[in-house]
Protein backbone atom coordinates (compact mmCIF):
# COMPACT_ATOMS: atom_id res chain seq x y z
CA UNK A 1 0.00 0.00 0.00
CA UNK A 2 1.61 3.38 -0.64
CA UNK A 3 -1.40 6.11 0.66
CA UNK A 4 -0.46 10.05 0.99
CA UNK A 5 -2.98 12.02 2.98
CA UNK A 6 -3.09 15.47 1.99
CA UNK A 7 -4.37 17.58 4.41
CA UNK A 8 -4.69 21.15 6.23
CA UNK A 9 -6.44 22.00 2.26
CA UNK A 10 -8.37 25.98 3.23
CA UNK A 11 -10.38 25.40 0.00
CA UNK A 12 -10.70 22.28 -2.14
CA UNK A 13 -12.12 22.68 -5.21
CA UNK A 14 -13.77 18.82 -6.23
CA UNK A 15 -16.24 19.98 -8.97
CA UNK A 16 -18.53 18.09 -7.48
CA UNK A 17 -21.73 19.94 -6.06
CA UNK A 18 -23.06 16.76 -4.32
CA UNK A 19 -19.48 16.92 -2.29
CA UNK A 20 -19.36 20.57 -1.24
CA UNK A 21 -21.02 24.18 -1.92
CA UNK A 22 -21.78 25.41 -5.39
CA UNK A 23 -21.05 23.94 -8.65
CA UNK A 24 -17.49 23.87 -7.86
CA UNK A 25 -17.97 21.60 -4.40
CA UNK A 26 -16.24 23.74 -2.60
CA UNK A 27 -15.11 21.93 0.69
CA UNK A 28 -12.96 23.89 3.22
CA UNK A 29 -11.08 22.66 5.88
CA UNK A 30 -10.59 19.35 3.75
CA UNK A 31 -8.39 16.66 2.78
CA UNK A 32 -7.82 14.27 0.22
CA UNK A 33 -6.32 10.40 0.39
CA UNK A 34 -4.70 9.32 -2.83
CA UNK A 35 -3.63 5.76 -3.12
CA UNK A 36 -1.28 4.86 -6.07
CA UNK A 37 -2.55 6.70 -9.36
CA UNK A 38 -6.39 7.54 -7.70
CA UNK A 39 -8.08 9.47 -5.58
CA UNK A 40 -9.29 7.21 -2.52
CA UNK A 41 -10.51 9.71 -0.29
CA UNK A 42 -12.08 13.05 -0.04
CA UNK A 43 -13.72 15.30 3.00
CA UNK A 44 -13.13 17.39 5.84
CA UNK A 45 -9.80 16.82 7.22
CA UNK A 46 -11.57 16.31 11.12
CA UNK A 47 -11.99 13.05 9.66
CA UNK A 48 -9.58 11.78 7.60
CA UNK A 49 -8.40 8.50 7.44
CA UNK A 50 -4.66 7.67 8.34
CA UNK A 51 -1.82 6.74 5.32
CA UNK A 52 1.53 5.86 4.76
CA UNK A 53 2.55 9.58 4.18
CA UNK A 54 1.56 13.00 4.81
CA UNK A 55 1.30 16.57 3.01
CA UNK A 56 0.53 19.51 5.04
CA UNK A 57 -1.36 22.34 2.53
CA UNK A 58 -0.95 24.99 5.00
CA UNK A 59 -4.60 26.12 4.87
CA UNK A 60 -3.82 26.84 1.00
CA UNK A 61 -6.19 25.80 -1.87
CA UNK A 62 -6.32 22.18 -3.96
CA UNK A 63 -8.01 22.16 -6.88
CA UNK A 64 -8.02 20.01 -10.22
CA UNK A 65 -5.36 19.56 -12.33
CA UNK A 66 -5.93 21.92 -15.26
CA UNK A 67 -7.29 19.86 -18.38
CA UNK A 68 -5.80 21.63 -21.50
CA UNK A 69 -8.17 20.63 -23.65
CA UNK A 70 -6.36 22.46 -27.15
CA UNK A 71 -3.01 22.43 -28.23
CA UNK A 72 -0.44 22.63 -31.38
CA UNK A 73 2.84 21.62 -29.82
CA UNK A 74 4.26 19.15 -31.98
CA UNK A 75 6.25 21.85 -34.22
CA UNK A 76 10.05 23.63 -34.42
CA UNK A 77 11.22 27.28 -34.95
CA UNK A 78 9.19 30.07 -33.61
CA UNK A 79 7.75 33.48 -35.23
CA UNK A 80 8.74 36.46 -32.92
CA UNK A 81 8.72 38.36 -36.09
CA UNK A 82 4.97 37.74 -37.13
CA UNK A 83 4.38 38.56 -33.59
CA UNK A 84 6.02 41.42 -33.37
CA UNK A 85 4.90 42.95 -36.74
CA UNK A 86 1.31 42.30 -35.79
CA UNK A 87 1.76 44.18 -32.57
CA UNK A 88 3.15 46.76 -34.96
CA UNK A 89 -0.17 46.87 -36.69
CA UNK A 90 -0.48 44.07 -38.94
CA UNK A 91 -3.62 41.24 -38.54
CA UNK A 92 -3.43 37.78 -38.10
CA UNK A 93 -4.05 35.33 -41.26
CA UNK A 94 -4.13 31.60 -40.87
CA UNK A 95 -1.54 32.10 -44.11
CA UNK A 96 1.43 32.34 -40.94
CA UNK A 97 1.10 28.69 -40.46
CA UNK A 98 3.28 28.04 -43.35
CA UNK A 99 5.90 28.94 -41.95
CA UNK A 100 6.14 27.05 -39.04
CA UNK A 101 5.46 24.02 -41.49
CA UNK A 102 8.50 24.78 -43.25
CA UNK A 103 10.91 24.92 -39.70
CA UNK A 104 8.57 21.76 -38.47
CA UNK A 105 9.28 19.52 -41.97
CA UNK A 106 13.03 20.55 -41.48
CA UNK A 107 13.60 19.54 -38.08
CA UNK A 108 14.15 15.80 -36.92
CA UNK A 109 12.32 13.59 -34.86
CA UNK A 110 14.27 13.86 -31.63
CA UNK A 111 14.47 17.77 -32.30
CA UNK A 112 10.42 17.24 -32.59
CA UNK A 113 10.29 14.94 -29.30
CA UNK A 114 12.35 17.49 -27.31
CA UNK A 115 10.38 20.54 -27.98
CA UNK A 116 7.33 18.54 -27.32
CA UNK A 117 8.76 17.22 -23.87
CA UNK A 118 9.81 20.70 -22.55
CA UNK A 119 6.46 22.28 -23.64
CA UNK A 120 4.55 19.06 -21.70
CA UNK A 121 6.87 19.89 -19.19
CA UNK A 122 6.37 23.77 -18.82
CA UNK A 123 2.94 23.35 -19.09
CA UNK A 124 2.89 21.03 -15.74
CA UNK A 125 4.72 23.07 -13.85
CA UNK A 126 1.57 25.15 -14.24
CA UNK A 127 -0.60 23.05 -13.24
CA UNK A 128 -2.04 21.47 -16.02
CA UNK A 129 -2.48 17.56 -15.81
CA UNK A 130 -4.04 16.92 -19.03
CA UNK A 131 -3.05 18.19 -22.29
CA UNK A 132 -4.32 17.35 -25.78
CA UNK A 133 -1.93 18.13 -29.01
CA UNK A 134 -3.06 18.50 -32.60
CA UNK A 135 -0.56 17.45 -35.48
CA UNK A 136 -0.92 20.31 -38.30
CA UNK A 137 2.78 21.42 -38.98
CA UNK A 138 3.61 18.83 -41.69
CA UNK A 139 1.41 18.76 -44.02
CA UNK A 140 2.22 16.27 -45.86
CA UNK A 141 1.67 12.37 -45.36
CA UNK A 142 4.50 11.26 -43.48
CA UNK A 143 5.15 14.48 -41.43
CA UNK A 144 1.43 14.39 -40.26
CA UNK A 145 2.09 10.66 -39.37
CA UNK A 146 4.83 11.69 -37.73
CA UNK A 147 3.87 14.65 -35.40
CA UNK A 148 1.55 12.32 -34.32
CA UNK A 149 3.76 9.40 -33.37
CA UNK A 150 5.64 11.71 -31.64
CA UNK A 151 2.62 13.43 -29.60
CA UNK A 152 1.29 9.96 -28.87
CA UNK A 153 4.03 8.93 -26.69
CA UNK A 154 3.58 12.36 -24.12
CA UNK A 155 -0.30 11.59 -24.43
CA UNK A 156 -3.17 9.43 -25.39
CA UNK A 157 -5.30 12.88 -26.46
CA UNK A 158 -3.67 13.75 -30.03
CA UNK A 159 -5.55 15.00 -32.64
CA UNK A 160 -5.16 14.81 -36.81
CA UNK A 161 -4.62 18.26 -38.29
CA UNK A 162 -3.79 17.74 -41.64
CA UNK A 163 -6.33 20.06 -42.31
CA UNK A 164 -4.49 23.14 -40.70
CA UNK A 165 -4.02 24.94 -44.33
CA UNK A 166 -3.79 23.96 -47.84
CA UNK A 167 -0.12 22.18 -48.69
CA UNK A 168 2.17 24.57 -50.06
CA UNK A 169 2.65 21.85 -52.86
CA UNK A 170 -1.38 22.10 -53.55
CA UNK A 171 -2.21 26.07 -52.95
CA UNK A 172 -3.38 25.76 -56.88
CA UNK A 173 -5.14 22.48 -56.10
CA UNK A 174 -7.13 22.65 -52.84
CA UNK A 175 -9.10 19.58 -53.91
CA UNK A 176 -6.53 17.46 -54.23
CA UNK A 177 -5.05 17.92 -50.78
CA UNK A 178 -8.48 17.50 -49.52
CA UNK A 179 -8.51 13.83 -51.62
CA UNK A 180 -4.84 13.72 -49.64
CA UNK A 181 -5.98 14.35 -45.97
CA UNK A 182 -9.00 11.97 -46.42
CA UNK A 183 -7.18 9.48 -47.86
CA UNK A 184 -3.57 8.53 -47.79
CA UNK A 185 -2.75 10.75 -45.19
CA UNK A 186 -5.70 9.51 -43.27
CA UNK A 187 -4.78 6.11 -43.24
CA UNK A 188 -1.12 6.92 -42.04
CA UNK A 189 -2.44 8.61 -39.05
CA UNK A 190 -5.61 7.48 -37.75
CA UNK A 191 -3.85 4.63 -35.98
CA UNK A 192 -2.17 7.55 -33.90
CA UNK A 193 -4.65 9.44 -33.26
CA UNK A 194 -7.86 9.81 -31.34
CA UNK A 195 -9.19 13.04 -32.53
CA UNK A 196 -10.02 14.56 -36.29
CA UNK A 197 -10.14 18.63 -36.77
CA UNK A 198 -9.99 20.43 -38.96
CA UNK A 199 -9.57 24.46 -39.62
CA UNK A 200 -12.95 25.80 -40.89
CA UNK A 201 -12.25 29.21 -41.77
CA UNK A 202 -11.60 31.97 -44.74
CA UNK A 203 -7.77 30.78 -45.58
CA UNK A 204 -8.23 27.53 -45.10
CA UNK A 205 -11.01 25.23 -45.71
CA UNK A 206 -14.82 26.33 -46.05
CA UNK A 207 -17.48 24.23 -44.50
CA UNK A 208 -18.07 21.73 -47.76
CA UNK A 209 -14.26 21.11 -47.42
CA UNK A 210 -14.50 20.66 -43.10
CA UNK A 211 -17.32 18.21 -44.01
CA UNK A 212 -15.89 15.96 -46.16
CA UNK A 213 -12.70 15.71 -43.85
CA UNK A 214 -14.29 15.29 -40.67
CA UNK A 215 -16.58 12.84 -42.05
CA UNK A 216 -13.90 11.07 -43.44
CA UNK A 217 -12.03 10.80 -39.81
CA UNK A 218 -15.46 9.78 -37.98
CA UNK A 219 -15.44 6.55 -40.71
CA UNK A 220 -12.39 5.96 -39.42
CA UNK A 221 -13.27 6.04 -35.57
CA UNK A 222 -12.24 9.23 -34.84
CA UNK A 223 -13.75 11.48 -33.02
CA UNK A 224 -14.50 15.13 -34.30
CA UNK A 225 -13.59 18.60 -33.20
CA UNK A 226 -13.47 21.54 -35.06
CA UNK A 227 -11.37 24.90 -35.27
CA UNK A 228 -14.51 26.76 -35.45
CA UNK A 229 -15.45 30.89 -36.06
CA UNK A 230 -12.05 32.29 -35.23
CA UNK A 231 -11.23 34.69 -37.38
CA UNK A 232 -14.94 35.38 -39.41
CA UNK A 233 -18.69 34.22 -38.89
CA UNK A 234 -19.01 30.74 -40.74
CA UNK A 235 -20.33 27.60 -40.90
CA UNK A 236 -17.68 25.99 -38.59
CA UNK A 237 -20.29 25.72 -35.33
CA UNK A 238 -22.86 24.59 -36.97
CA UNK A 239 -21.04 22.16 -38.90
CA UNK A 240 -19.02 20.73 -35.30
CA UNK A 241 -22.65 20.12 -33.42
CA UNK A 242 -24.46 18.70 -36.77
CA UNK A 243 -21.96 16.20 -36.77
CA UNK A 244 -21.65 15.67 -32.87
CA UNK A 245 -18.25 16.71 -32.50
CA UNK A 246 -16.75 16.99 -28.71
CA UNK A 247 -16.10 20.51 -28.82
CA UNK A 248 -15.93 23.90 -31.35
CA UNK A 249 -13.08 25.66 -30.74
CA UNK A 250 -12.44 29.27 -31.03
CA UNK A 251 -16.11 30.51 -30.80
CA UNK A 252 -15.13 34.12 -31.54
CA UNK A 253 -17.93 35.46 -34.24
CA UNK A 254 -20.81 33.54 -32.98
CA UNK A 255 -24.63 34.33 -34.57
CA UNK A 256 -27.58 33.83 -32.42
CA UNK A 257 -28.26 30.60 -34.26
CA UNK A 258 -24.29 29.32 -33.40
CA UNK A 259 -24.96 30.26 -29.77
CA UNK A 260 -28.68 28.81 -29.51
CA UNK A 261 -27.01 25.47 -31.52
CA UNK A 262 -23.83 24.86 -29.24
CA UNK A 263 -27.00 25.32 -26.27
CA UNK A 264 -28.98 22.71 -27.45
CA UNK A 265 -25.81 20.14 -27.83
CA UNK A 266 -23.81 18.06 -26.35
CA UNK A 267 -20.20 20.06 -28.29
CA UNK A 268 -18.88 21.67 -25.76
CA UNK A 269 -17.58 25.45 -26.27
CA UNK A 270 -14.08 25.82 -26.65
CA UNK A 271 -13.14 29.28 -25.66
CA UNK A 272 -9.21 29.87 -26.22
CA UNK A 273 -8.55 33.64 -25.07
CA UNK A 274 -4.30 33.70 -25.45
CA UNK A 275 -5.46 33.58 -29.28
CA UNK A 276 -7.50 36.85 -29.11
CA UNK A 277 -4.57 38.15 -26.78
CA UNK A 278 -1.87 37.20 -28.87
CA UNK A 279 -3.67 38.54 -32.48
CA UNK A 280 -4.98 41.45 -30.32
CA UNK A 281 -8.85 40.55 -31.55
CA UNK A 282 -11.36 40.48 -29.57
CA UNK A 283 -12.84 38.31 -26.92
CA UNK A 284 -15.61 35.68 -27.65
CA UNK A 285 -18.20 36.59 -24.98
CA UNK A 286 -17.96 33.49 -22.35
CA UNK A 287 -21.17 34.91 -20.28
CA UNK A 288 -23.01 34.85 -24.07
CA UNK A 289 -22.41 31.01 -24.20
CA UNK A 290 -23.05 30.49 -20.32
CA UNK A 291 -26.18 32.22 -20.28
CA UNK A 292 -27.20 30.29 -23.19
CA UNK A 293 -26.60 27.30 -21.31
CA UNK A 294 -23.62 26.24 -23.52
CA UNK A 295 -20.98 24.16 -21.64
CA UNK A 296 -17.93 26.12 -22.17
CA UNK A 297 -14.21 25.18 -21.64
CA UNK A 298 -11.26 27.34 -21.38
CA UNK A 299 -7.76 25.98 -22.95
CA UNK A 300 -4.13 27.65 -24.06
CA UNK A 301 -4.54 26.97 -27.73
CA UNK A 302 -0.55 26.77 -27.45
CA UNK A 303 1.23 27.19 -30.69
CA UNK A 304 3.46 29.39 -32.07
CA UNK A 305 1.59 31.75 -34.14
CA UNK A 306 -1.40 32.78 -32.23
CA UNK A 307 -0.92 32.01 -28.73
CA UNK A 308 2.59 31.52 -27.45
CA UNK A 309 1.12 30.31 -24.07
CA UNK A 310 0.92 27.32 -21.94
CA UNK A 311 -0.70 28.96 -19.37
CA UNK A 312 -3.50 27.85 -17.80
CA UNK A 313 -3.87 30.61 -14.98
CA UNK A 314 -3.36 33.22 -18.01
CA UNK A 315 -6.61 32.25 -19.44
CA UNK A 316 -8.67 32.10 -16.24
CA UNK A 317 -7.50 35.68 -16.00
CA UNK A 318 -8.08 36.94 -19.29
CA UNK A 319 -11.34 35.19 -18.93
CA UNK A 320 -13.11 37.07 -15.87
CA UNK A 321 -11.64 39.88 -16.76
CA UNK A 322 -12.25 40.82 -20.57
CA UNK A 323 -15.08 37.55 -21.56
CA UNK A 324 -17.35 37.94 -18.78
CA UNK A 325 -17.07 34.50 -16.52
CA UNK A 326 -16.95 34.61 -12.97
CA UNK A 327 -13.66 33.15 -11.18
CA UNK A 328 -15.74 29.90 -10.42
CA UNK A 329 -16.52 29.33 -13.91
CA UNK A 330 -13.26 30.34 -15.42
CA UNK A 331 -11.72 27.61 -12.80
CA UNK A 332 -14.42 24.91 -14.22
CA UNK A 333 -13.91 25.92 -17.67
CA UNK A 334 -10.21 25.26 -17.41
CA UNK A 335 -10.43 21.69 -15.37
CA UNK A 336 -13.58 20.17 -15.84
CA UNK A 337 -14.94 21.92 -18.82
CA UNK A 338 -11.76 20.91 -20.48
CA UNK A 339 -12.49 17.13 -19.47
CA UNK A 340 -15.93 17.44 -21.15
CA UNK A 341 -14.56 18.89 -24.29
CA UNK A 342 -12.01 15.49 -24.22
CA UNK A 343 -15.01 13.36 -23.07
CA UNK A 344 -13.41 12.52 -20.12
CA UNK A 345 -14.79 11.50 -16.95
CA UNK A 346 -11.52 10.22 -15.14
CA UNK A 347 -9.93 13.42 -15.09
CA UNK A 348 -11.40 17.26 -13.94
CA UNK A 349 -12.79 16.50 -10.44
CA UNK A 350 -10.95 15.44 -7.12
CA UNK A 351 -13.60 12.72 -6.90
CA UNK A 352 -13.09 9.35 -5.01
CA UNK A 353 -12.31 7.07 -8.08
CA UNK A 354 -10.83 9.97 -10.50
CA UNK A 355 -6.94 10.08 -11.84
CA UNK A 356 -4.93 11.86 -8.46
CA UNK A 357 -4.32 15.11 -10.89
CA UNK A 358 -4.02 17.66 -8.50
CA UNK A 359 -2.42 21.51 -7.87
CA UNK A 360 -2.07 22.57 -4.90
CA UNK A 361 -1.85 26.83 -4.97
CA UNK A 362 0.46 28.93 -3.16
CA UNK A 363 -3.03 31.08 -2.18
CA UNK A 364 -5.81 30.33 -0.24
CA UNK A 365 -7.96 30.17 -2.96
CA UNK A 366 -8.57 29.60 -7.03
CA UNK A 367 -9.76 33.15 -7.13
CA UNK A 368 -6.53 34.34 -6.85
CA UNK A 369 -5.54 32.42 -10.29
CA UNK A 370 -7.63 36.00 -11.53
CA UNK A 371 -7.01 38.00 -8.59
CA UNK A 372 -3.39 37.37 -8.41
CA UNK A 373 -2.40 37.82 -12.48
CA UNK A 374 1.06 36.74 -13.82
CA UNK A 375 2.11 35.69 -10.51
CA UNK A 376 3.25 31.88 -10.10
CA UNK A 377 1.03 30.22 -7.74
CA UNK A 378 2.41 26.81 -8.15
CA UNK A 379 3.07 24.80 -5.08
CA UNK A 380 3.02 21.06 -6.21
CA UNK A 381 1.53 19.20 -8.82
CA UNK A 382 0.18 15.51 -8.46
CA UNK A 383 -0.31 13.79 -12.27
CA UNK A 384 -2.20 9.87 -11.71
CA UNK A 385 -0.79 10.79 -7.93
CA UNK A 386 2.88 11.13 -8.90
CA UNK A 387 4.75 14.34 -7.36
CA UNK A 388 5.71 16.13 -10.61
CA UNK A 389 6.41 19.43 -9.02
O1 LIG B 1 -5.72 27.57 -33.29
N1 LIG B 1 -6.49 28.38 -35.97
C1 LIG B 1 -5.67 27.60 -36.43
N2 LIG B 1 -4.60 27.16 -35.82
C2 LIG B 1 -3.95 27.82 -34.77
C3 LIG B 1 -3.01 28.84 -35.29
C4 LIG B 1 -1.83 28.21 -35.79
C5 LIG B 1 -0.76 29.13 -36.26
O2 LIG B 1 -0.97 30.35 -36.50
O3 LIG B 1 0.33 28.59 -36.39
C6 LIG B 1 -4.96 28.37 -33.80
O4 LIG B 1 -5.01 29.57 -33.50
FE1 LIG C 1 -5.78 25.84 -32.45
Amino acid sequence: MNTTLITGIGSLVTNDPGQGAGPLGLVTDAAVVVDGGTVAWVGRAADAPAADERVDAGGRALLPGFVDSHAHLVFAGDRTAEFNARMSGQSYTAGGIRTTVAATRAASDAELDANLARFVREAVRQGTTTIECKSGYGLTVEDEARSLRIAAEHTPETTYLGAHVVAPEYAEDPAGYVDLVTGEMLDACAPHARWVDVFCEKGAFDGDQARAILTAGIERGLTPRVHANQLTYGPGVRLAVELGAASADHCTHLTDEDVAALAGSATVATLLPGAEFSTRAEYPSGRRLLDAGAVVALSTDCNPGSSFTSSMAFCIAVAVREMGMTPDEALWAATAGGARALRRTDVGTVTVGARADLLLLDAPSHVHLAYRPGVPLTAAVWRAGVREV
